[in-house]
């Protein structure tokens, strides 16, 4: 007997995992206001600010089981990730075991997942957690999985009877039924097909569109029921490698890729540059080589600048104290959950050291210097380079030192190591409470 089963079928505990449910709803109705919403209001309200949460890919891939989903949960709530904002643990490709030839129903790996999935999602409800799955918008996932292909209503109904929360929808195997021109189109028809076979369903689940970008998401991810859109191929557990479709992208090449996107990011719609490797260390399944601590780092700090999903790409369950100095940093989270919503953009480049600006709520302005260069390097860069307006006087915070830094009237200066990034918080004098 599994795990799983021990915990679920053990007399008394269905009722236990029942309650624990409901206390998780009162849990949110205190801390999110929010009165019993009808279906429809509540899709409305999804993921105004970036999702924040877990997907199985990067460290398991095709290893992924319910035992590793339950452990994830468990390490979610005692490593304080959920304190932080962590909530949606999302099961990657591969825990497919088949379709059912008669009734069409998909099916779990029965192996990996003995207890059913129902079973699992509900034990990760029981944590106050959600709970994801994938599929595709092709015949076969990317791993050779049965697609949604044609079935879309009958699989987006069974992830809502499940209790599914978020549905990563790839796009491997997508039948190129008319000319090369009308690709662009066929994405678009096919993520609507899924789109609109969830709202059907009534449940609220957030639509993580996965198309990698050659399509321009961004311009159609929204009209298709989706809350974030790939825009990239995948990132590997590496620095800088450059975009193709053969293999992985480095974290560079996805900062770069969201250069100029800002526009289409905002509450309820955000471009996503893929899954966090931080922690990785060239382990788990999609390796790369490994990133240094100040590169993991610029991970972070870029993806929050970028307003990006923050999907977690390692284990959970047994992370260093320098993974969780930068996965559970309130400060740069804080960036990332902004109620305003908006992507950060470029505004000054020189010798290979760049600035981005992010606006913050409050009248608030985040600022994130990145050293491209392998040497440290020294730098100042004054105010109206920055585009930041001269009348107001500044308060500057750290948010990797969570510090107020002294700075030179009409500028910021400071010194990077190689592929570092600072990022701080510039906040009115005038606004300051106390
Ligand atoms: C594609 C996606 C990845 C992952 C794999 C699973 O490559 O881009 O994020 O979901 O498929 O097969």
């Amino acid at each position: 007997m599994t795990q799983l089963i021990k915990k679920t079928i053990f007399p008394g505990m269905t009722l236990i995992l029942f309650l624990l449910t409901i206390g998780c709803i009162n849990q949110d109705k205190a801390t999110k206001e929010t009165v019993q919403a009808a279906p429809q209001e509540e899709l409305l309200q999804l993921s105004l600010t970036p999702p924040m949460g877990w997907n199985s890919w990067n460290p398991f891939g095709a290893n992924v089981s319910e035992k590793v989903i339950m452990e994830t949960a468990d390490a979610f709530v005692s490593s304080g990730l959920k304190d932080a904002g962590y909530t949606y643990i999302v099961i990657d490709d591969i825990w497919q075991g088949g379709r059912d030839s008669v009734t069409g129903i998909l099916y779990p790996d029965r192996v990996r997942f003995p207890s059913g999935i129902k079973a699992l999602a509900d034990y990760v409800h029981s944590k106050c957690l959600k709970f994801g799955i994938y599929s595709d918008a092709g015949t076969l996932t990317c791993g050779d999985r049965p697609g949604s292909f044609g079935y879309e209503e009958k699989d987006a109904k069974l992830f809502a009877e499940w209790g599914v929360d978020y549905l990563k929808y790839d796009f491997c195997y997508c039948p190129d039924y008319a000319s090369l021109h009308n690709d662009y189109k066929m994405a678009i028809a096919r993520y609507k097909a899924m789109g609109d076979a969830l709202k059907a369903t009534g449940r609220p689940i957030v639509f993580s569109v996965c198309e990698w970008g050659p399509r321009s998401p961004w311009l159609w991810g929204r009209e298709v029921g989706g809350q974030l859109w790939r825009v990239s191929y995948d990132v590997g557990d590496k620095w800088d490698e450059p975009r193709n479709e053969q293999s992985q992208i480095g974290i560079l090449t996805a900062i770069d890729v969201m250069c100029d996107l800002e526009r289409f990011a905002g509450p309820g719609g955000w471009n996503d540059p893929d899954m966090l490797v931080i922690g990785l260390k060239n382990s788990g399944f999609i390796k790369g080589g490994g990133c240094t601590f100040e590169e993991y780092r610029t991970q972070m700090s870029m993806w929050c600048m970028f307003s990006a999903p923050l999907m977690l790409g390692c284990p959970v369950n047994n992370m260093t104290e320098e993974t969780k100095s930068i996965l559970l940093n309130k400060d740069i989270i804080a960036i990332d959950q902004d109620p305003l919503g908006k992507q950060a953009f470029r505004v000054w480049r020189k010798d290979g050291i760049e600035a981005w600006k992010k606006p913050l709520s409050g009248d608030r302005v985040a600022l994130a210097f990145l050293n491209r260069n392998s040497k440290e390097v020294s730098i100042t860069a004054s105010l109206e380079q920055l585009e930041i307006d001269l009348k107001v006087d500044y308060k500057v915070y750290d948010v990797w030192k969570h510090e107020i830094v002294k700075q030179p009237a009409g500028a910021i200066t400071t010194s990077m190591k190689s592929h570092e990034c600072q990022v701080f918080v510039l906040t009115p004098l005038a606004n300051q409470t106390n």
